[in-house]
């Protein structure tokens, strides 16, 4: 049985909290839910539905970066050194590092810390220790006057990703994350008007040849099972996409609620979408995170006229789209103004858009997905937007 239960949140680092945090609720239509600002840690919490977002800010120069370090996390993590397996409480009064993450310094913004709900912390971490993985931060437990939970951090195998480990101890179910400030209290309720109903994957970005290891760690150390993304997916090979500009490998493992892709570039002619991450990411990690809209024509529709700017594929595959799926039940111009994509596999179909780069760099960026019982992940789009392209430039 696995001890992961589902996706609690994924974790942000970034330059600076408050810009990524507007961007997020006044164009991506986030709430705040809470937050935390401490002489050493800018922290918030966004929720959308059921997909919750950390966003940490990290200090920006380098001194003020091993000021943090020594003065932050730094003292946490020496104190768990020492009392290796014991539990210690985190006091809310002294403590002034991050709380559920780990400071990295990156050159970059990332989305780097994907963070499970398990069902024990302590049996968890004990396996990861015997199985000889990275421990970043051992079991410790973090209460307020509201709610405890126990949670650890350990390293991923990919790149600056981590995973913070979550259980919830007692308290009030509506708090997610103890020892913030609520500044949208109405904003807890799990069952809120948004269109999301839940983190439907993960997507890392992987160079040539990890993807073997990757799934072999997490299926070792989470129970992660593979999950086949359509019929062309081979169990050795993966799912293989290669043309001029497209050359990836797609994969797919899933454990619980939690569904983690991985598309590992294939070297050939052009900078393929994978490649492309790797490099302004400057690595591997996290590229994408979708969200499962329950209808993806009024979300999509709502969070462009909030001023979410999102990837539009050219005009010609909305001709593809018609060819390939003759009269369906979406209609191609509405799909084409809003820039959402149509994938049909032979379980079903999926409506899948994907917004522009989140930051700065060009890298980290959200997709919107409807699944009509399609367990796919877009396959079937990647391919037909290269068959644009190239006929495109085959004149
Ligand atoms: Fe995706």
């Amino acid at each position: 049985m696995s001890f992961i239960k589902r996706i609690a949140f994924v974790g942000l680092q970034v330059r600076c909290g408050e810009t990524i945090v507007q961007h997020l609720t006044n164009r991506f239509r986030f709430t705040e839910l809470s937050h935390r600002v401490t002489q050493q840690s800018c922290q918030w919490i966004l929720r959308q539905g059921g997909a919750v977002l950390l966003v940490s800010e990290m200090p920006k120069s380098s001194s003020e970066r091993s000021k943090y370090f020594s003065a932050g996390s730094g003292q946490l993590l020496t104190k768990h050194r020492k009392y290796n397996h014991v539990h210690e409480f985190i006091d809310m009064n002294t403590y002034r590092g991050f709380l559920y993450d780990h400071p990295v310094t990156y050159p970059v913004d990332s989305a780097c810390n994907v963070a499970f709900e398990v069902s024990s912390v302590d049996e968890m971490v004990a396996r990861l220790r015997a199985a000889g993985c990275e421990i970043l931060a051992p079991p410790h437990t973090v209460r307020d006057s509201t709610s405890q939970v126990s949670v650890a951090i350990v390293a991923s195998p990919v790149g600056n990703v981590r995973h913070t480990l979550v259980e919830r101890v007692d308290g009030d179910p509506a708090v997610l994350l103890p020892g913030f400030e609520r500044d949208n209290p109405s904003g807890y309720c799990v069952q809120d008007s948004s269109h999301v109903d839940s983190v439907d994957h993960v997507t890392y970005a992987l160079p040539a040849g990890q993807w073997k290891h990757v799934l072999a760690w997490y299926s070792k150390n989470f129970d992660f099972k593979r999950h086949f993304v359509n019929r062309l997916d081979d169990e050795k090979e993966g799912c293989v996409l290669q043309g001029v500009g497209v050359g990836m490998r797609l994969a797919a493992m899933n454990a619980a609620d939690c569904t983690l892709v991985l598309a590992e570039s294939i070297p050939g002619p052009g900078l393929n979408q994978v490649a492309m991450f790797l490099s302004k990411h400057q690595g591997p990690g996290i590229q994408h995170l979708a969200l499962h809209s329950r209808d993806i024509v009024e979300h999509v529709t709502c969070l462009q006229n909030s001023g979410a700017d999102f990837f539009k594929p050219p005009a010609a595959y909305y001709q593809q789209v018609l060819e390939r799926n003759g009269a369906s039940k979406f209609c191609p111009e509405i799909l084409k103004r809003l820039g959402i994509l149509l994938d049909v596999d032979e379980e079903g179909s999926l409506l899948q858009a994907f917004t522009l780069p989140i930051f700065e760099e060009d890298t980290f960026f959200l997709e919107i997905i409807q699944r009509c019982h399609s367990r796919g992940f877009g396959a079937g789009n990647i391919r037909a937007l290269w068959h644009t392209v190239q006929a495109y430039m085959d004149g």
